[in-house]
């Protein structure tokens, strides 16, 4: 009885902490991470909007510099460091990764996605790149996430 106890404070401590996660903040419509081969990975979870031709575009800020890093808008063309070591896959139900060959920051970088001209932002510090099998392991492959999702409901409704 004590262990169901226990095991059941623990599921509401992790449901606590992984709220913001789930309940897509600012923040988490855009996350980045390294992946194992060292290739660095965009995440952008931004819906297209209806009606509108869908176009992406991830950029970089640094200092007052925006530095294209790929886009399908016709006649924008990326930097030319970027021209042939990245690619865009879309993801389910919506959104893009944008994977960047061989690639880690070296700076604090802003990154920038753009999903039919709704614009979001990241900043993202030196050294707080996490690699990407911590991401998915946390927030998928976990039968929690059904669980949890009333949490967030229950979060929103309280904030209204
Ligand atoms: C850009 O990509 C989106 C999603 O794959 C596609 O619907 C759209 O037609 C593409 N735009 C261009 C100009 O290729
Ligand atoms: C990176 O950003 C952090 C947090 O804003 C800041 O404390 C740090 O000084 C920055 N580092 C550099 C090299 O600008």
């Amino acid at each position: 009885m004590n262990t169901f106890k226990s095991l059941f404070g623990w599921i509401l401590v992790l449901g606590v902490l992984m709220i913001p996660v789930l309940c897509q903040d600012e923040e988490s419509i855009i996350t980045v991470c390294q992946e194992e081969d060292n290739d660095f990975r965009v995440d952008c979870l931004l819906e297209p909007k209806p009606n509108y031709h869908t176009d992406y575009e991830f950029s970089m800020s640094k200092g007052q510099k925006e530095i294209i890093i790929n886009t399908n808008i016709s006649g924008i063309m990326p930097e030319p460091r970027f021209r042939h070591n990245t690619f865009v896959t879309e993801l389910e139900p919506y959104g893009f990764r944008l994977t960047i060959m061989s690639f880690t920051i070296s700076e604090n970088t802003t990154f920038i996605c753009k999903v039919t001209k709704i614009q979001k932002t990241l900043f993202v510090e030196l050294d707080s790149v996490e690699p990407c099998s911590a991401i998915s392991v946390f927030l998928l492959g976990s039968p929690w996430l059904n669980l949890l999702v009333p949490l967030c409901i229950l979060q929103l409704w309280e904030a209204i």
